[in-house]
């Protein structure tokens, strides 16, 4: 188990189209111990595999102690709109509020290969359908308004330049 260097925007990894996973090995749950190691040494609650430069659809999520590894996730309904607070890891310091359906269905199997569908409201939907993006490129500065989004790229763009 290892913490993992978290990419930080605009890194060109949070941007790269993931590859479906076919196979549960041990391999794949070392990768979600790492993924678990890597978001609780940030203190997040959830983690996609491009934020540690993997360009596979997987993401793990603790929220509230409801442990989740993601692989291969689908949202196969969604309902309503709420605007909620988000942070990402991949944005340090940076909470913006941003719309995101009130409930969804996801489908997704675990690190063991077993099939889940979940319902979720709330924050959890929130989360889920937050790292869910990360995994189709999606990214919270997408989901601003254009002035905020020009802003947050300056902000991120004088960050990196500090560096
Ligand atoms: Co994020």
């Amino acid at each position: 188990m290892a913490v993992r260097t978290v990419c930080v925007y605009p890194d060109a990894a949070l941007r790269r189209d993931t590859e479906e996973i076919t196979v549960f090995d041990d391999e794949l749950k070392a990768l979600a111990a790492d993924m678990f190691d890597t978001m609780y040494a940030s203190d997040g609650i959830g983690l996609a595999a491009p934020q540690i430069g993997i360009s596979k659809k997987i993401a793990v999520i603790d929220y509230h102690g409801d442990k989740n590894v993601l692989v291969n996730p689908v949202i196969t309904a969604e309902e309503g709109c709420v605007t909620r607070e988000e942070g990402c890891l991949s944005f340090p310091g940076i909470y913006e509020k941003v719309e995101s359906p009130e409930k969804i269905t996801v489908e997704y199997s675990d690190e063991n290969g077993e099939k889940h569908i979940r319902e979720l409201d709330g924050f959890a939907a929130c989360v889920f359908h937050h790292e869910i993006d990360h995994l189709n490129g999606h990214l919270l500065i997408d989901r601003v308004s254009p002035l905020k989004r020009a802003f947050l790229k300056k902000k991120m763009a004088k960050r990196a330049g500090d560096k």
